[in-house]
This record gives C-alpha cells, structure tokens and sequence, in this order.
C-alpha cells in the first residue's frame, strides 16, 4: 500500500518531539501539518510542510484545518509538560491535556478521521514496583500530569470501543538528544530536562547544575533514567502511523531505550564531550521522584520492528551538543 504525500496532522508540531516527528514524516513521503498555538512551540522549526495557527480546543479552527487536509491520521503531541506546574496548577493541565485532546477526538470524529497516535509517558505508571517496566505495569500516576495523560489513555480505549477509533499510545521515557542534522533540537523555555541544563552550564548560560539527592541506592547516588533519542522516537511514531494505516489493532507501547543512565553519568559524558567543567551544587531529593526508571521495550520491538539508532549517551549527547552549540 503506498502512503505517499498524504497529510497527516501534527498537533505540537512547532515543539520539540513534533518537529522532529514532522521531520520524519516528510522523509517518508507524508505531508506533515503541523497544529500548534505556539505557546511553547517555534515557528521556526516548522520546516516540513504547513504550520496551522490553532489551539486543541478549539473545535471550530479544528474542524477547519481538518477539513482543509482531509489528514490520514493525526499524531497528537500538544500538552503542557511541567510535572511541577501540573501540582501547583492542576486545572491548567486537565483543561489543556484532557478537555483538548477530548475536544480533538471529537473534531477528528465528526470529520471522519479514526486514526490517532498519543503522546502518553513513563508518569502515568507513577512509582515502579519493577524494573524495567513493562506496559502491563500497574498505571498509578502520582501527579496531575500523569493523570492527565493516564485519562486521555482511557478515553481513546473508549472511543476506540464505541465508535470504532484506532490508537496507538506510545508511553516515553526521556525524550533527548537532536536531529543528526542540527535543523532542530530541545529548547524547551523553563528548562527542566537534564541534559539541555548539563549542555546550558557547558556553555556558560547557566552558572551551575543541581543534582537533587546524591542518596539514592544506586551505584553513584544519583537517579537513573532511561533516555530515548528524539530521533528514535520520532521513528516510532513513523512505524505506529504504518501500523494504523495497514489496519492494526489499538495498543499501547513503552518507548524506551531499555538503559537506564545516572544524573552522575550523563554529567562526565556532557563534561567529556564539550571538554568543560560542570560545576554542581548537590541538594536534597525532590519529593516524587523515583530512583530508578527503565522502560521495556520489548513489546515495541516485537510488533513494529522498532529499533534504537541511539543506544549510548555519548551518541545522543553529541547530537545535542551540535544543534546546543548552534
Ligand atoms: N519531552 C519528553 O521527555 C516527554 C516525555 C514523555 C511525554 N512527553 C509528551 O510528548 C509531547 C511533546 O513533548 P515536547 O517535549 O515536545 O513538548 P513541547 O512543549 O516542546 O511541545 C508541545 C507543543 O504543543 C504545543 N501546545 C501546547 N498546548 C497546545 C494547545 N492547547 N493547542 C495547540 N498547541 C499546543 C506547544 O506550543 C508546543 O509546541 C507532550 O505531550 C508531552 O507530554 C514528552
């Protein structure tokens, strides 16, 4: 079956893991339009096809767009992302994350549109009971982001049952790393991910990094985390949308790169890359935060025949460092 030139919607196509998914569907052969409202996004990273000025709650411009392009599927990666925000200002989060993504399933639905890809996370297993964690992990999510992306997990299981939706959510771990290419990269504004910080202080744009808790039972002290290369991941969402396309069933995938990387770690690989010294400041733990998150790729590997490109963090952190030093 050929999957040539057809649109495909991108909602967050202007953010970090939307752009580069555009980027990869346009290699493909799709036509990425990417939908954002550009709160957090960037104009100029949408490089691969239309940029749509819009909002995911809003239905009438949703319904526009969607009737102008006729897309074959959508990939829904607009949300707010602050594990943080989400516990100060939780309303902010299920409005945005599960009153749009409900908003959008909705135009998607009275347009004709049935296939979906989610951008679902690691934060709705909440607490893992085992390592690495698998997708039939127990899903209890212990902050209000989670929870909103565990709801909207739920919704598309019932549109997928009562109206005949086809979905793939795809759980991240660590999205990191950028475009082989340097077209485009993380620049997220607060910062919060790890190795843009490390990279920010490498640079002298930031004066120091703080490791929350050097206690942990690990080998350094430090929490570990599974990094997944945006690259890789942008893949995935490729081989999801051809799965969907060819008539697959609903499911549900970890996207990980099964190893799991210290905060101690990624601090000597950025220190050795860019040749600087990090300067660090140690504080105490951060309330939620787990010691170790490792996801299971199996299951992915399996059915879509997905595959990491970037295994080490010595590779992904060099594509960081290229387009960071842009
Ligand atoms: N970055 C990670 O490590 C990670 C991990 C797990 C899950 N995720 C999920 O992946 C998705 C993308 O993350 P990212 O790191 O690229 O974030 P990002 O902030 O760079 O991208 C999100 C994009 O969505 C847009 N957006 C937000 N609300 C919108 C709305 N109401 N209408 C239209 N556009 C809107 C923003 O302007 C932004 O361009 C998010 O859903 C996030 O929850 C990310």
């Amino acid at each position: 079956m050929s999957h040539c030139k057809k649109p495909i919607l991108v909602t967050g196509g202007a953010g970090y893991i939307g752009a580069h998914a555009c980027k990869a569907l346009a290699t493909a052969g799709f036509t990425p339009v990417a939908y954002d409202n550009l709160v957090y996004g960037h104009r100029q990273a949408v490089k691969w096809g239309p940029l749509e000025e819009g909002d995911i709650g809003d239905r009438e411009r949703l319904e526009a767009v969607l009737h102008k392009y006729d897309p074959a599927a959508v990939m829904h990666f607009a949300a707010y992302a602050y594990v943080g925000e989400s516990v100060e200002n939780p309303a902010k989060y299920y409005r945005n994350n599960v009153a749009g993504s409900l908003t959008l399933l909705e135009s998607m639905r009275s347009c004709g549109i049935d296939k979906i890809i989610f951008s679902s996370t690691c934060a709705t297993y909440g607490m893992p009971e085992q390592i690495p964690i698998a997708e039939d992990h127990p899903q209890n999510p212990i902050n209000p982001y989670g929870r909103s992306k565990l709801v909207v997990e739920w919704i598309l299981q019932d549109f997928a049952k009562a109206y005949g939706l086809n979905f793939v959510s795809l759980r991240y771990f660590n999205a990191a790393g950028a475009d082989p290419d340097a077209e485009i990269g993380e620049k997220h504004d607060p910062e919060t991910h790890l190795i843009p910080l490390v990279l920010d202080v490498a640079l002298g744009e930031r004066g120091h990094l703080d490791i929350y808790g050097t206690d942990y039972d690990t080998a350094d002290g430090t929490c570990i985390r599974d990094y997944i290369h945006v690259t890789d991941l942008a893949d995935a969402h490729l081989l999801a949308l051809k799965y969907l396309l060819d008539g697959g069933q609903s499911d549900v995938f970890n996207m990980g790169n099964g190893n799991g990387f210290s905060v101690r770690e990624v601090i000597t690989t950025v220190s050795r890359i860019t040749n600087c010294e990090i300067t660090c400041v140690e504080s105490d733990r951060r309330a939620g935060d787990p010691p170790i998150l490792i996801g299971s790729s199996d299951k992915i590997r399996k059915i879509l025949r997905w595959r990491a490109t970037y295994k080490s963090l010595e590779a992904i952190i060099r594509t960081a460092w290229r387009w960071h030093k842009k």
